[in-house]
Formats: structure tokens, C-alpha cells, sequence
């Protein structure tokens, strides 16, 4: 059995927390924020309902005291702002580079080993933040959007026809936003492709409803959402603590696959206990490869920004 660290013990980290101390999937949990008492306060809180819920996940909080975290094998990062009113995207990315850098060089310090998964936002260019800082092996840095976003995807699949999400199998490329490119063709239920069951126009409004699902949450609570994003985190721990090489949308580095390098984006990978084992290249109609290019170029616009602020010289 494994540590984990969460950094971040806001809405999301502390989500991600308890699905893998309910799912049993490590040894001890350590939660970490840099607000006095809120990590230990819901640490607490969640190691109160093990007795009841029946899990031996011990879950710890600390403030800013990464010697806790030492020997991590995996650390979800979910510290930083969220968007704020009157925040440019450039902000955001500049306000939480400078978190997503400081945590991901303190946990590899008592950690080296560890595999580090990226939830801060914007997700794609904090992942490449956490890359360039961490130093490690590009299979071993990555970032949680797809399978939230396909998760969504799948929700509105099923509730439009009354059926489990269960049965829906589907991927997902791209960037984390309103340039992501989900994938109708790779979309079944059951085995049967959803375009024999939902007509375009139903897909297309699928389709839209998901690429704005983020907003739609922000609109409704004035926040971003975190059950369905620390459920998708916490998924991807699970796959690799149990070395399940499963196939999900995430978050890497690029080497030449879909014809882009050196960017970071939402592409189908195979994950295990390595972390990333394979990225796996689909054929892509001329469509939906001029939809993945503008992501990446929306993408690679932003990951300028964070260059221009010369952080890591
Ligand atoms: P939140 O505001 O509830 O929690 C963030 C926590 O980070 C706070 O408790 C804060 O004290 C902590 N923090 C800030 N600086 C820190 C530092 N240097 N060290 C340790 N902790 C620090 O925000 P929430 O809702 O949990 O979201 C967290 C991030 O995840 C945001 O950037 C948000 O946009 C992003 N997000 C990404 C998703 C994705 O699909 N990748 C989905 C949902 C949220
Ligand atoms: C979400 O998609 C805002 O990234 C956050 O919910």
C-alpha cells in the first residue's frame, strides 16, 4: 500500500482525498494547504467517517509541511486560484504558475520518485508548469481533464437517452476548455454507436454542453465544481496504484504524436503503475484534426505566456 499527497485542501483536493481513502487505495492520504488548520480540519473530518464507511486509508493534514509527504508515490496537485470576475486567463496563468512551481519543486524534494498529476488550472499549461519544474520523465507529469470532461459527455449522453452511463464507452482529445474535441465517431453505447441512436443535431448539442460544462457549474454555484473533477483525479490514482492499464483522455507531453511536439494536451494513454505506458494515436478525419490543431495552438499560445514570465531561469 502507497502514500499519496494532495496539495491543495480547497474544494477539490479535499474531494479527491476522500475518494481514495473510501476506494482503500493507499496507506495513508496526506492533505496539504498552505491556510493554517484546513487541511488538518478536513483530514480529520474525513479520517472520522472511516469507522463508519469502513476504510483503513489513514488520512493526515499538515500546513505546508512537506517533510510529512516524504516517500509519496503519488501527489495530485490541485493548489491555485480559481478563476476569479475580472480575471484575464493570463492572470490566472501567471498567479498559479507561481503556486503550481513552488509545490511541484517541495513535493519532488521529499518525494523524487513520485508520479505527479495535475489539476490546477488552466490544466494543459500548469501540467507543462509542473513538468518544467519537476524535472522527471514526461511519462511520469501529467494532467486531469479528459475523463471529468468525458464524464460530463456521458452524463448528457445518457440522462438524453434514458440509459446507464455505465454502457458508454467514449474518448476525448485536446485541451482543457472550449476548444477540447470530443469524439462522436469513438462514441458507443452498448457497442452501438451513439449516431445510431441520438441524430446530429442531438449530438451536436451534447457536444456544445460539454465543452461549456465547467461554466455551466460556475454559473450555478459561483465556483468551479469538484465532486465530478476529484472523482476523475482519483480514478487515475486508482489505475495506477492497481496497475490497471486503462485507456483514458489525459493530459501529456507530446513527442510527435498527432503531428504536434513539445505541447501539452488531452490525447488517449494507456495508465499503469509507470504512470503514462503508451500514448495511443487515432486516426483523425480532416475535421477533427483541424479541431485538435486549434486546440493546439490555443494551447501552445498560453504556454508562451508562461515562458515570457521567465520563471524557471
Ligand atoms: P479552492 O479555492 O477550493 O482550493 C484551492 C486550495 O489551494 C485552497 O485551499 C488554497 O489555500 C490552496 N493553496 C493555494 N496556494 C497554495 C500553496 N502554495 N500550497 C498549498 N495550497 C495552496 O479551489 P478548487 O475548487 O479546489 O480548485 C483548485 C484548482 O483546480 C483551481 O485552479 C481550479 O480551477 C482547478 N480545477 C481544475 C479542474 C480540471 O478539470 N483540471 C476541475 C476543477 C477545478
Ligand atoms: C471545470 O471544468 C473549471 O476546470 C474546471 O469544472
Amino acid at each position: 500500500m502507497k502514500k499519496i499527497t494532495v496539495i491543495g485542501a480547497g474544494n477539490v483536493g479535499a474531494t479527491v482525498a476522500n475518494v481514495i481513502a473510501h476506494k482503500d487505495l493507499a496507506r495513508e492520504v496526506v492533505l496539504v494547504d498552505i491556510k493554517e488548520g484546513i487541511a488538518e480540519g478536513k483530514a480529520l473530518d474525513i479520517w472520522q467517517t472511516s469507522s463508519i464507511n469502513n476504510f483503513n486509508t489513514r488520512v493526515v493534514g499538515v500546513t505546508n509541511d512537506y517533510l510529512k509527504t516524504k516517500g509519496s508515490s503519488i501527489v495530485v496537485i490541485t493548489s491555485g486560484l480559481p478563476r476569479k470576475p475580472g480575471m484575464s486567463r493570463d492572470d490566472l496563468i501567471k498567479t498559479n504558475a507561481l503556486i503550481v512551481k513552488d509545490v511541484t519543486e517541495k513535493v519532488i524534494r521529499y518525494s523524487p520518485e513520485a508520479i505527479i498529476i495535475i489539476v490546477s488550472n488552466p490544466l494543459d499549461v500548469m501540467t507543462y508548469c509542473a513538468y518544467r519544474a519537476a524535472l522527471k520523465d514526461e511519462r511520469k507529469v501529467f494532467g486531469m481533464a479528459g475523463i471529468l470532461d468525458i464524464g460530463r459527455y456521458k452524463a448528457f449522453i445518457a440522462e438524453a437517452l434514458k440509459i446507464s452511463p455505465k454502457d458508454i464507452h467514449s474518448l476525448l482529445l485536446g485541451g482543457h476548455g472550449d476548444t477540447m474535441v470530443p469524439l462522436p465517431r469513438y462514441t458507443s453505447i452498448g457497442g452501438i454507436p451513439v449516431t445510431e441512436l441520438l441524430n446530429k443535431e442531438e449530438i451536436d448539442k451534447i457536444v456544445e454542453r460539454t465543452r461549456k460544462g465547467g461554466g455551466e457549474l460556475v454559473n450555478l454555484m459561483g465556483t468551479s465544481a469538484w465532486y465530478a473533477p476529484g472523482a476523475a483525479a482519483a480514478q487515475m490514482v486508482e489505475a495506477i496504484v492497481d496497475d490497471q492499464q486503462r485507456i483514458f483522455p489525459v493530459c501529456a507531453k507530446l513527442n510527435g504524436e498527432y503531428g504536434h511536439k513539445d505541447v501539452f494536451l488531452g490525447v488517449p494513454v494507456k495508465l499503469g503503475a509507470n504512470g503514462i505506458e503508451e500514448i495511443i494515436e487515432l486516426k483523425l478525419t480532416k475535421e477533427e484534426k483541424k479541431a485538435f490543431d486549434e486546440s493546439a495552438a490555443s494551447v501552445k499560445s498560453m504556454m508562451d505566456v508562461l515562458d515570457s514570465m521567465n520563471i524557471f531561469d
